[in-house]
This record gives C-alpha cells, structure tokens and sequence, in this order.
C-alpha cells in the first residue's frame, strides 16, 4: 500500500510520473483559477468548536446514501479520461472505490465502457450523465448504465459549454492516441484525439456535442426515461437545488465542477448550509470541492451534508498505484476523518451536528 502522509504530497508524487500536460488536463481550473484556490481555502476559513467527553472509544462512518449502505461518507465522483493515470483507467477506480465499500460514479467521458466498469465490482455505483445534442445517444447510455446494473444517474447541468481552461488551451490539449472514448464508436475518440487546429480538443468536443439547450423541463425528461433515481449534480444556488427537486431529483450534489466551468464562484463548503437550509430535508446534500482532509469531510457533516465526493487525490492514488492507490486514498481520507471525528466528540456521523462550527469566517 501507498504509504500517505497528506493528500497534497501524494499530487507532488504523482504529478511526477504524469505527462505535464495530463497533469495540468486533471489538475487544472477554468480563467484565473480564483475558485479551484477558494475551493480549499474556504475550508481554511472554517473553524471546528470541538465537544468533550462524549465516549469516542467506538466509532462508525458508516451511513447511507439514496439507500445505499457506505462504509464512510466519502464517494468518488465522476471523472473522465482516468486512462491518463493508469492502464486499467476506471475498472480499477471501481476495485479501489469497492474495496472500500463506497460508491463510484462513473463518467460518460471514461476511457473503459460503462459495462466493463459495471463488471469490475459488485459494489452499488452510479453514472455520471452529459445530454447529447442528439438525445438518442443520451436515451441509449441511460439504457445501457440501466442494464449494466448502475443505481443511479447523476446529470451534471453545470457545463452547458466547456468552461475557459487555459492550462489545456495553451497545451493544445489532446486525448493520447492510445485511448479510446469507452461509451462510444471511435469517431468520438477521433475527434479528442486531432482537434481542429489549435486548443483543447475537449473543449471543442463539448461544444459541438452536449446539449447547452438543457432546462429543468430535460431533469423530467430524464426522469421520465430512467428507472433508477436521479442525482443533479452542479447547483450552486439553494434556489437550484429547490428546482432540482421539483423536477424529480432525488438528491443534488453542490459542486462547482472542481473549479473548472464559471471562475470567481464561491467553494461548495461556503454554500452547503444555505443549500441545506433550502432544500429542507426533501433530498439528499452532498458536495464536492478541495475535501483534501478528514476535517474538512467533518466540516460538510456538521452543515448538513448527506456525504462529500473526492475527486482529483483519486486520480492520483490511481496514478500511483492503480486499484490499490485508489483504495489507500480512501483509507487515508476514512483515517483522517475517524480522527477527527474522535477529536470533536462524534461517535457516529449523526453526531456532527452544526453547533461544531464555531466560525466561517476565519478570524472571529
Ligand atoms: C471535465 C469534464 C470532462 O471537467 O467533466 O474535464
């Protein structure tokens, strides 16, 4: 197993053995990369208000999500391209994710079909939805991830078009030759893998391809042709999250997309509360953005958070190590956050209640 001091040190690991401009495709954020900062400096702001004395000496992470029983409230989200970082791409997330009883999503943009992903666990996992301009093609990956057993579809709605990554328009950015777009005929990967002329050949690709016409109408849309829940994945504003209900999400994950689509919005963790508030126990919260450490999963626990995703520190687990980095990942995370838990007097996950956050604002 990978021998984890800190999450940050493991990207330093592995931005080693990665191509730059691989590195800079995962790591990167949209324009100024204001929000993939304020993504982990928000969490810096929040301060705990620990409690004592309340017997710690046996603990639990366990909980549920839509269901689903988790071993902790740690997921891993939805990613695409991960042949970037190792061979067995998402079939090994998979492993790594379901060694660790929890909850994969696995991208439309994965380099492994959505059935080779499904058969490599028997663990519960979701599928991450981008809507076609031709809504055949979406009809058809909702059947397929249907069949294949997924539990649910998550339909990220916060990239209408590709958000300004300049880091991959500098490097031209281009899908290696080597891989394949798993969910579809190779003339999608021929068009990741030549672009037109300068830029990044996947920002080109979602122009041309994903439906910037969505509207909640397409949430009942989607509702209607599923038979397994729907996740909406990317609100920021509470009033979105109500929407989202309305039109038949069962759960919505706050998220800005990793800080790669609208710059200068604020950090998931600054909003989950107003979210929460909103939505007013009718769904599931879960949010995304910089979970770095076990205190900041605590953070989003105590303002209302059903659970958190973890994106990029898996990519670089699975850079490392494949299936096993994947999973010493989550380990470390579920390590990190069993302490923490112990530290501010919570045996259980229910017990992160909101009187643990003493401030948002940092100096006060
Ligand atoms: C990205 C898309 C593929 O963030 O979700 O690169």
């Amino acid at each position: 197993m990978l021998d984890i001091l800190n999450l940050d040190c493991l990207e330093a690991l592995a931005r080693e053995r990665l191509e730059p401009t691989a590195y800079d495709y995962m790591a990167g954020g949209a324009a100024d990369e204001w929000t993939l900062g304020e993504n982990r400096a928000a969490f810096q702001r929040i301060q705990l208000l620990p409690r004592m004395l309340r017997g710690v000496a046996d603990r639990s992470l366990a909980t549920t999500v839509l269901g689903t029983p988790v071993s902790m409230p740690v997921l891993v989200p939805p990613m695409g391209f991960q042949g970037l970082c190792h061979g067995d791409a998402e079939v090994a997330t998979a492993r790594g994710t379901a060694a660790e009883d929890t909850i994969y999503c696995a991208s439309t943009v994965s380099n492994r079909s959505l059935e080779q992903i499904a058969a490599a666990s028997n663990a519960a996992k979701w599928f991450q939805l981008y809507v076609y301009r031709d809504r055949e093609i979406t009809r058809d990956l909702v059947a397929r991830a249907t069949a294949a057993g997924f539990r649910a579809l998550c339909l990220t709605v916060d990239t209408p078009l590709a958000g300004h990554r300049e880091r991959d328009r500098r490097n031209s950015y281009r899908m290696p030759a080597h891989l394949e777009l798993g969910n579809f005929p190779h003339a999608h990967s021929t068009q990741h893998h030549e672009g037109a002329g300068r830029g990044s050949s996947l920002a080109q690709y979602i122009n041309a391809q994903w439906d910037p016409g969505l509207t909640w109408a397409d949430v009942e849309w989607l509702r209607s042709i599923a038979r397994i829940p729907v996740i909406v994945k990317g609100v920021m504003a509470p009033a979105d999250a109500v929407l989202a209900i309305e039109h038949g999400a069962s759960a919505v994950i706050v998220s800005n997309h990793g800080g790669r689509q609208l710059d200068t919005v604020p950090a998931p963790i600054t909003v989950l509360r107003d979210v929460v508030r909103a939505v007013g126990g009718r769904a599931e919260v879960l949010v995304d953005g910089g979970f770095r450490r076990g205190t900041d999963v605590l953070k989003a626990l105590a303002l209302g958070a059903r659970a958190v995703l973890v994106g990029r520190p898996i990519l670089w687990g699975l850079t490392l190590d494949g299936a096993d980095g994947v999973r010493a990942v989550l380990r470390h995370l579920r390590e990190e956050l069993d302490l923490a838990m112990a530290l501010a007097g919570c045996a259980t996950v229910d017990a992160a209640t909101p009187d643990l956050i003493y401030s948002m604002r940092g100096t006060d």
